[in-house]
């Protein structure tokens, strides 16, 4: 591996994160390079998932607090490479017709519709493997952060996470009061997040007490976002999210339940609680706050 790039220390938060986004799509493009055994049609579907246009909010996660954004760190951009990978294998897995059947994904067709069910699963089975394959091959870290890592990640993608969150959410079985709402959104949305946040806070080597911070941190922001991205389903267009709208009609979200205002203050509420445990983590806070205020100025759930 190469030493990390240091960066002006002048640059701006808005165009750190820009000039953190475009290297981390740079090294996720040079990671998922495959040799001459890989069909070209799964090459080409990973790609088409992987490289098309995201917010990249969970390696930026990773990153953050792992190294800041005033100085790219390799091993902190492939572990946030690795995690998106894993999000991107659930993407194309969520959008599958036997899951939530949908069209649109990034501002393209879904995995599916180009490439045929069959590529896209096994072009999701790929990202998974191959998430691991980069945690492995982190070889500026000592073998022992290489294993914390790969665990936080197993745990949250795995049937205590991530999995069971969208076998809940298919099954539509977590009855209908917020509390449950908010359990099942943890497990499809917010121990993705808090695995990143918490990556990041084992390659840095933050204390436990920080730990602890930056976990309640990415907690109350994953429920944040999924609320948002709720919200994003009943009131943005196909274009302006990239994706298919309308998805959740018929299952029980917090905007269902509560309505859209009542969802938005409680977005705002996370945020301000995601805030206060920011203070705490003793991490920089504006590019946090940078990015943050990127994903939900747009929804006018800002907490300040
Ligand atoms: C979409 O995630 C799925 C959810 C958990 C809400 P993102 O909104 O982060 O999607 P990308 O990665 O930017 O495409
Ligand atoms: C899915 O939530 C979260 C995942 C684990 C992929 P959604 O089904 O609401 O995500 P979108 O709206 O399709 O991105
Ligand atoms: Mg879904
Ligand atoms: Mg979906
Ligand atoms: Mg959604």
């Amino acid at each position: 591996m190469s030493d990390p790039a240091p960066n002006d220390d002048a640059t701006p938060p808005a165009e750190g994160l820009a000039r953190l986004k475009s290297s981390l799509e740079a090294r996720l493009k040079a990671l998922v390079k495959s040799g001459p055994t890989t069909p070209r049609h799964l090459r080409e579907a990973v790609r088409h998932a992987l490289l098309a246009p995201s917010k990249r909010v969970r390696p930026m996660m990773v990153h953050l607090v792992a190294a800041g954004e005033d100085y790219l760190h390799l091993p902190a951009l492939d572990a946030g490479c690795a995690v998106e990978m894993v999000h991107t294998a659930s993407l194309i897995l969520d959008d599958l017709p036997c899951m939530d059947d949908a069209k649109t994904r990034r501002q393209r067709p879904t995995t599916h519709i180009v490439f045929g069910e069959a590529t896209a699963i096994l072009a999701a089975i790929a990202l998974l493997n191959r998430a691991f394959g980069v945690i492995a091959e982190l070889d500026d870290l000592s073998p022992s952060i290489r294993t914390q890592l790969a665990e936080q990640l197993s745990g949250a993608v795995g049937w205590e996470g991530l999995v069971s969150g969208q076998e809940l959410d298919l099954r539509g079985t977590e009855g209908v009061d917020p509390a449950k709402i908010e359990r099942l959104n943890w497990l499809k949305t917010g121990v993705l997040f808090v695995a990143a946040a918490e990556m990041g806070a084992t390659i840095r080597g933050l204390a436990p007490a920080q730990t602890r911070a930056v976990r309640s941190f990415a907690t109350h922001l994953g429920q944040a976002f999924q609320t948002a991205d709720d919200l994003l389903d009943v009131s943005a267009t196909a274009a302006q999210a990239g994706k298919d709208v309308g998805q959740d009609l018929g299952k029980t979200t917090i905007v269902s339940l509560l309505g859209q205002d009542l969802a938005r203050q409680r977005c705002r509420e996370h945020l301000a609680s995601a805030d206060r445990a920011l203070a705490e983590t003793s991490l920089e806070p504006q590019p946090f706050r940078t990015l943050i205020g990127k994903f939900f100025g747009s929804l006018g759930t800002e907490s300040t």
